[in-house]
This record gives structure tokens, sequence and C-alpha cells, in this order.
């Protein structure tokens, strides 16, 4: 496992981590995720990934569990969750970035993750209806409490970045270090122009999310619907549609080949498209079975076969014009 830096932030994040959405807790009971993250954090994973609203908060809690049962030292490890959604009904908890929302919530989270501080907190989506300055505040006191160590966005508009980071440099505010974007084969917009002068010019990190676009890019779903899968999952049924479109479905078959030229597997293959990214700090993989995890952690093997034929061939297949 190699380790980047988080953008220009002093921490380093291993290439590959290892993310709890739809998995913890929904599809794998506590022994099954301990197994997981043990298999991660033996490849080489120091960063793990969760959100205050994934299954309910019992994801942190799980992990929570899991730290406990594996007795990792601390400074061996990085956690992140994200805030945002929120856990209860009400004007002031859900949807939203406000102050209170946010000093209330990091003490549920560490609380249920068992934990004095996490590492990197992220926003999990922007909030129009609060201002930014609010929510840079409140997360520079959360900072400033010791109950987080660097901050971040989630899918927020580059310009909305830019004026956080502005308001923290103003003050001499803890500003955020890192975007947490979609980013997969299919999904490529938020690395496009807007993200750019983010990561070139202000250093900025990235933590990226689903890169099999939910399984999508496995191959798994080309022979129609496996029982037991995510996509089999009444929660998301939004995702099924992507799950089931024809001509993403196309595509995943052209690159089999691809894949099979490489050695490796279709998942190792689109895994390791994303790493060739040197804007990419960490790709953050998520897995309901530990055998996922085995064969998704060997992904570093392939980073170097994307040769300038590979990636053309690769765009030709999207449409992508270069
Ligand atoms: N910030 C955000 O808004 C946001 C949004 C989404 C995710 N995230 C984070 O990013 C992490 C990763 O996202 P993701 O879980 O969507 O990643 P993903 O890699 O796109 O999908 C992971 C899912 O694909 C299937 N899979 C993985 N490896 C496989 C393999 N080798 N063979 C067959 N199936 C395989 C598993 O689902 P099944 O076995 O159940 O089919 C697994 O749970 C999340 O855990 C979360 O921490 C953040």
């Amino acid at each position: 496992m190699k380790y980047r830096h988080l953008g220009t932030a002093g921490i380093q994040v291993s290439e590959l981590s290892f993310g709890s959405w739809l998995t913890f807790h929904t599809k794998s009971g506590l022994k099954a995720t301990i197994a997981m993250m043990e298999a991660a954090y033996d490849a080489g994973v120091n960063f793990f990934d969760n959100a205050e609203t994934y299954a309910g908060g019992k994801s942190e809690e799980f992990m929570g569990a899991a730290l406990k049962k594996l007795g990792w030292r601390r400074g061996s490890f990085l956690i992140s969750t994200k805030l945002f959604w929120g856990l209860h009904e009400g004007p002031n908890e859900q949807n939203t970035l406000n102050r209170k929302y946010l000093i209330e919530s990091i003490d549920g989270s560490l609380r249920r993750l068992d934990l004095d501080y996490v590492d990197i907190l992220f926003c999990h989506r922007a909030d129009p209806t609060t201002p930014i300055e609010e929510t840079v505040w409140a997360i520079h006191n959360i900072i400033e409490k010791g109950k987080a160590l660097y901050w971040g966005t989630s899918e927020w508009e580059a310009a909305d970045v830019l004026s956080a980071i502005e308001i923290a440099e103003r003050h001499h505010l803890h500003k955020p270090v890192v975007e947490q974007p979609v980013y997969n084969l299919f999904e490529r917009h938020r690395f496009g122009s807007s993200y750019t002068s983010l990561y070139q010019d202000r250093g900025y990190g990235s933590t990226t999310w689903s890169p099999l676009a939910s399984g999508l890019l496995t191959g798994k779903y080309n022979d129609g619907m496996p029982s037991g899968s995510r996509g089999a999952l009444e929660s998301v049924d939004w995702l099924q549609e992507q799950l089931t479109d024809a001509e993403r479905l196309a595509k995943v078959a052209a690159l089999k080949p691809l894949a099979e030229q490489m050695g490796a597997s279709l998942a190792q293959f689109s895994l390791a498209w994303c790493l060739q990214n040197p804007f990419v700090s960490t790709v953050m993989t998520g897995a309901s079975r530990v055998e996922q995890v085995h064969e998704n952690m060997q992904a570093i093997e392939f980073v170097e076969s994307f040769t300038p034929d590979v990636m053309n061939e690769i765009d030709r297949i999207f449409g992508i014009a270069r």
C-alpha cells in the first residue's frame, strides 16, 4: 500500500481506504464488519470513513465496537464521519450545517464511535440556508475542542469551498482541507474543470466515493440483478435504475477485455483507474464481504498499467473526446 498526502495537509492516507455505507449493520453483522476492517488494515488501509446517518447511527456504533475489539493503536488509523442529514426530526436537526446541530451532533458521533476525536469531519452536503461563516466557525470550535483534527466538504460546489477557505483564512480559523466527491468511470463531473483549481492552486485533498458505482463496475449486474447484492436492497430502490441501465451495462461489458488483458478483475481495474488520477488522495472502497476486500485491495498492483493506449480505449468506450 502506498500513502498520499491529503492535499497539502500534513497527514497521509492510504491510496485505498474503507467506508461503511450500506454495509455495516445494513448488510454485515458485527463479526463480518470486524473481519472486513481487519482485512483492510492488514492490507495497509489507514483510513476508515463513516457518517452520522449511515444505518441510522448503527454504522458508527459498529465501527466503534470493531475498533474496540481490534485494539489498534489510535495513532495508526484515521476515522472520518460526516454531518448534515441528521438523525432527529425537527427544524434545526435535519439537512443543516447550523452551529447548534454541528456542536450537538459531533458529540453523538463520538459517543457511537467510542472515540475522543475523529480525524476528519466532513460536511456531508452544503447547506444553502446557513451562512458558510456560521459553519466555518462552528467547525473551527469543534476542532479547537479537540473533537476533530481536520475538516472537509462533500459534494460542495467549488465556489462554496473557496468561500469557506477564504472565510477561514480571513479569521485565522481552521480551514477545510479535503473534498469527498463521487468519482468513478461513469461519474467524473466533480473532477471536472471547476474543481481543478481547488486541487491545483489551493492544495485541496480528495477522498473519493463509489469507485465501483455501487458494484456496477464489477460486472455483477450484467447478467441481471444478483440476489443479496446492493441493487436488491429495498431501501435503495433509486439505485436500481442505474444498475440495470442497458447503456451502462454495455460499457461495463466493453471494459472487460481491457481488464482481462491486464490480468485484473473488473473491480480491480475500475479501482485502479481512479487511482491513476493524481488529484485523488484516497479511493474509498466499500464491501459487504471479506472476500471483496481481499480482491479490491489488490487493485493497487494495476495502477501503472493504465498506458495512454488503455486510457484512449477507455475514453472511446465512454464516448469522451480527448
Ligand atoms: N460522501 C458521500 O456522499 C458518500 C456517498 C456514498 C459513499 N460514500 C463513502 O464511500 C464509500 C465507498 O462507496 P461505495 O460503498 O458506494 O463504493 P463502491 O465500490 O461503488 O460499492 C461498494 C459495493 O459494491 C459491491 N462490491 C464491492 N467490491 C466488490 C467486488 N470485488 N465484487 C463484487 N461486488 C463488490 C458491494 O456491494 P454488494 O456486495 O452489497 O452488492 C459493496 O458494498 C462508502 O462506504 C462511504 O464511506 C460517501
